[in-house]
């Protein structure tokens, strides 16, 4: 057992958080989407130990998180269409798949041997300061525990992870709430790789392209058929709750709902408060023997379709009809 440093975000938490990571040790950190695990990405033992505290399988590539844009030229090749997106959306939530230099630094631990690359540049002030601190690029998992319930305040990740990593930095609740959308660019198609944070419709907007014919399939190599899995079962499109129930609502006609995501029926709302209501509802359910939690149909418009990725994933071993 560790004991884990929480930092600040102040300056002097920032440096600190910095040097460990120069010294190979892994720290959980803010971004906007979720909390991450940082570790150097030239490191291999560094990234080794985020995999071992995880239990992440070893074959699942991480992402590489930049400070700055013009970094990305450094690891890997960005066509026309990889270029229009990355100026649109970064900093920001988009992870974009791009093939690597056949010279980049990031160890082969971190890519699972691929040869391409993941990247993004997170827009979150703390994650900024931290990346530009450190200087060189790092890799971050979402930094909960593999498959289960994604972090979104430094108590989940202290929750999950408390005394098994370096340090936490605490920089609040994160503003989206949900994982980057990861894209892979090439031949002129588009694939979305994971839904998430950035709605398809924006990329479409960005690209010139059709929202609903104009992605290719595809999808990431470590987006497992169960994921993102709370301890009680789940109920989908439930439209009330049953007894022995607890009940994750969405928009206005959940009135009587435990939790509900977004009483407006916003789905950009009930992103920002999905994980954090999940593992609330997650503990209630515990709490009241309860055991299972019916939550609402979520409408597939916005991040809608993130949202409903991420409840057919949590649902997949243990779902009741
Ligand atoms: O919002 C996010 O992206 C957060 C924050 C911390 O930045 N990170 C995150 O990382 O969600 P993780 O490890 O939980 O999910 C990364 C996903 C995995 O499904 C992995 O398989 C995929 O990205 N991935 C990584 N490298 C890839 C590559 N070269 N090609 C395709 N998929 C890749
Ligand atoms: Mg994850």
């Amino acid at each position: 057992m560790l004991e884990t440093l929480e930092l600040a975000s102040s300056r002097a938490g920032i440096e600190s958080a910095a040097d460990i990571l120069r010294q190979g040790g892994i720290v959980g950190f803010p971004t906007e989407t979720v909390y991450g695990l940082a570790a150097d990405a030239t490191n291999p033992l560094a990234v080794r130990k985020i995999f071992a505290v995880k239990g992440r399988p070893v074959s699942n590539p991480l992402i590489l998180h930049l400070g700055d844009p013009a970094q990305a030229r450094r690891f890997a090749v960005l066509d026309e269409t990889a270029k229009l997106l990355c100026d649109r959306f970064w900093p920001g939530s988009l992870t974009v798949v791009l093939p690597a230099k056949p010279s980049h630094p990031v160890c082969s631990e971190a890519t699972a041997g691929a040869t391409t690359l993941a990247v993004r540049v997170p827009s979150n002030a703390v994650a900024r300061r931290l990346l530009s601190a450190f200087g060189g690029p790092v890799v971050a998992p979402s930094a909960n525990l593999s498959g289960c319930v994604s972090p979104t305040t430094a108590a989940h990740v202290r929750r999950d992870l408390g005394g098994r990593i370096d340090a936490l930095i605490d920089g609040g609740r994160c503003s989206h709430g949900m994982e980057s959308t990861i894209v892979e660019v090439g031949n002129g198609a588009i694939r979305v790789l994971r839904d998430g944070a950035v709605a398809r419709a924006e990329i479409a907007a960005a690209v010139g392209l059709a929202t609903q014919t104009g992605f290719r399939p595809g999808a990431a190599p470590g987006q497992l058929a169960s994921h993102y899995a709370p301890t009680a079962r789940l109920r989908l499109n439930a439209i009330e709750a049953r007894d022995n129930e607890v009940w994750l609502g969405f928009g206005p006609d959940a009135g009587s709902a435990h939790f509900n995501l977004s009483k407006a029926g916003d789905t950009t709302g009930a992103a920002r408060n999905f994980y954090g209501m999940l593992r609330a509802i997650d503990a209630l359910a515990t709490k009241t023997s309860c055991p299972t939690i019916a939550v609402s149909p979520i409408p597939e418009r916005g991040l809608g379709r993130a949202i409903n990725d991420r409840l057919r994933r949590a649902a997949h071993d243990n779902s009741v009809r």
